[in-house]
């Protein structure tokens, strides 16, 4: 349900001077390496920066970096494309397959039955389409230090499969986005509430036990978090008129999350959740010009969509009931006290939650901006100093932002740290084509976000990518993940493809980029709330015919396409995972891909290998080690999803894994070394 994008590198590791050919798009490191070296020369305390930025940065080129184990950080053996329904890792690895869709976590603990489970049931169990997660060590106080044997496993459920979740639909023709048939136009209320309740976020109390295998521990902390649970609107939009509806006439409060796709971590140990492909759960039943622009600029659907219902038409369900009337937001009463026209505002944002405390609050966190939010990533954290993260809009041509708190982060303060979230600067990214960049504040009453375009800081909120359109901000091919080098600072994001590209630029170089990029930049100073910053493309994903990695095609053990899942471990091993979309997977130019899969780079020695290829139908996304970096927990999502609606009717599944139960269903895999080593060693 989403686009993707790609990049370019300064460093291609071996330190040469730069080619003087800026003709070739294709080459862009080089492109990048001579124009950073001239700025070097020429230009004063720019150019000063950037060397000091990148200076050193991949000069190694033969050096091998030594990981936490004292060898070679990427030191498997690559494992082949491949496209069986089936998890590959390297010899010497195994994989238990862990709390698919439907285990059950809380409550009455429901067996998981999919032909039975209503959605109350649903409501215990481990939600649907498993993607960004953590891994919060049980001792509870820093989210990298701490046990590796227990913790909290806390992961997104980005949406569900309504085919796999009802009895009714066994024998009717339902592609992967499909409901069953309507029933006198109405949709039965309970099915409507297990899809709700099949999203959100599962918090669950993980152990590894004496024979190694990880359980699911009985425990206090084990919680869903879904479509439909009260949360608080905190920042410059709580209060306002754009938040106020029936449910919440204050607009302070809001009900449940939605197409939570990657996440985040603060640093004083709470998990953020993400908004992504959001706007498609609302229908305003007017013509699409009849929509606000808080709606539009979005895509929440109207009468002209087709089908003029929404993504599952909630909506429709046939109690009539308030938590399912609230997702057509048309204008019905006197005011927005009385309707839900306002609903769709409550959603878009980046959500924190502590993971530790199941009666806490989840918060919308508005200052960090209204978008398709990817998921978001900290920098480290500084005592004194305020608290960055930055966060993708995963559409074709949308954005990259930056937070940055008024306030400074307190090690001590400790979850009240939470409440620097709710005031500071978000800036959005311009990439110069000679490799500088700049962060555009968007801040009512700054440069053209004037009274004439908008009223206040919350419209300026809510209205993200209009206030990003009005500054200028670089058009990029759909930014997914970002993760930051723990070695030196540098933020890479996933640009994972772009099918509505025609304008290219040095950032986004591919017309109808089919394959994507990985781009990364050094703020200036190497501060991270730096005004400027210096960029460069890392990968250029793709066929051995057309991709690049540190000066060369990338080769059959390196080839893949549409980056998308994007992390640093903690000795600086990119982990790199790929979501081919289910329309293109394993067919015509992208067959030669196979299967969705997960690479892991060391950018310091540029080596690049495939460690996973995933079962038929699903993206890898979500990864996560132990403190130790022992364990790997990865999530796979929506095996199955290329069983067509005919197949669908007559019973004949394309992907069934992990062959637990009728169907297909999205699981964590737990990856270990058979020697007990460090992942990717
Ligand atoms: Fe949900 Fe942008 O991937
Ligand atoms: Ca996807
Ligand atoms: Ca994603
Ligand atoms: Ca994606």
């Amino acid at each position: 349900m989403s686009p993707s994008a790609k990049n370019l590198i300064i460093d291609n590791g071996d330190g040469d001077e730069p080619m003087s050919n800026h003709s070739n798009n294709r080459h862009f490191d080089e492109v990048l390496n001579a124009h950073l070296s001239r700025r070097t020369a020429l230009k004063g305390s720019l150019g000063a920066s950037i060397a000091a930025l990148f200076g050193g940065v991949g000069l190694a080129g033969c050096a091998t970096t030594a990981g936490s184990a004292g060898g070679k950080l990427v030191g498997f053996e690559a494992v082949a494309i491949g496209s069986a329904d089936t998890v590959v890792v390297p010899k010497g690895y195994k994989v238990q397959t862990f709390i698919p869709w439907g285990t059950p976590i809380s409550g009455n603990m429901p067996a998981f039955d999919p032909m039975k489970n209503t959605g109350a049931d649903q409501g215990n169990q481990m939600g649907s389409h498993h993607d960004g997660m953590h891994f919060f060590p049980i001792e509870g106080k820093d989210p990298y230090q701490g046990s590796s044997t227990e913790g909290l496993l806390v992961m997104n459920h980005e949406y569900v499969e309504p085919r796999y979740m009802h009895a009714s639909a066994v024998g009717q023709k339902l592609s992967r986005d499909a409901v069953p048939a309507l029933v006198n136009g109405k949709r039965p209320a309970d099915e409507c509430r297990k899809e709700i309740n099949g999203h959100g976020v599962s918090v669950v109390h993980v152990k590894k036990g004496a024979n190694g295998q990880w359980g699911v521990v009985n425990s206090k902390f084990n919680r869903r978090i879904t479509g439909a649970t009260p949360m608080a609107i905190n920042g410059p939009v709580r209060g306002t008129d754009f938040v106020k509806t029936k449910y919440s006439t204050d607009g302070t409060r809001t009900r449940g999350t939605l197409n939570n796709c990657a996440h985040g971590v603060t640093p004083w140990n709470t998990y953020m959740m993400s908004e992504e492909n959001w706007a498609g759960y609302f229908i305003n039943k007017v013509g699409a010009s009849g929509r606000t622009r808080e709606q539009s600029r979005y895509g929440v659907r109207s009468n002209d969509s087709k089908p003029a219902t929404s993504r599952y038409g909630w909506e429709l369900a046939d109690s009539g009931a308030d938590e399912f009337a609230r997702f057509d937001v048309s204008a019905k009463g006197a005011d927005a006290s009385q309707d839900y026209r306002n609903e769709a505002n409550a959603f878009g944002w980046m959500v924190e939650v502590d993971p530790f405390n199941p009666e806490s609050t989840p918060i919308k966190r508005t200052a960090l901006g209204r978008f398709a939010h990817e998921g978001v990533v900290f920098a480290k954290a500084v005592e004194g100093q305020p608290v960055v993260c930055y966060s993708g809009d995963d559409a074709n041509d949308e954005y990259i932002y930056k937070f940055v708190s008024k306030g400074v982060y307190r090690k001590a303060a400790g979850l009240a740290n939470g409440a620097l979230l709710d005031e500071g600067t978000l800036f959005v990214a311009k990439f110069n084509d000679d490799g500088s960049g700049v962060w555009l504040p968007l801040v009512f009453g700054q440069g053209p976000l004037t009274p004439f375009r908008f009223n206040s800081q919350a419209d300026v909120l809510v209205n993200t990518r209009l206030a990003a359109d009005t500054v200028g901000a670089t058009k990029m091919d759909r930014p997914e993940w970002g993760a930051i080098d723990p070695k030196n600072g540098q933020v890479y994001f996933t640009l994972t493809n772009n099918s509505g590209r025609t304008a290219t630029d040095k950032a986004n170089p591919r017309e109808k980029s089919r394959w994507g990029h990985i781009i990364r930049w050094a703020e200036a100073g190497n501060d991270p709330a730096a005004t400027k910053f210096n960029w460069n493309i890392f990968l250029l994903a793709g066929p051995e015919n057309d991709s690049q990695f540190a000066g060369k095609p990338l080769n059959k053990d390196q080839m893949h396409n549409s980056p998308d899942g994007l992390w640093f471990d903690n000795d600086g091993r990119l982990w790199i995972q790929t979501d081919i979309s289910e329309s293109s997977m394993n067919k015509g130019d992208y067959a030669q891909f196979g299967n969705n899969q997960m690479l892991c780079a060391d950018p310091r020695t540029n080596e690049l290998k495939r460690f996973l290829v995933g079962p038929l139908g699903q993206e890898i996304t979500g990864v996560i080690t132990t403190p130790d970096g022992k364990t790997m927990f990865v999530n796979v999502q929506h095996p199955g999803a290329t069983t067509s609606a005919d197949d669908f009717a007559a019973g004949k599944l394309t992907g069934t894994w992990p062959n637990q139960g009728r169907y297909a269903r999205s699981a964590t895999i737990v990856i270990t070394k058979e020697d007990g080593g460090v992942i990717g060693t």
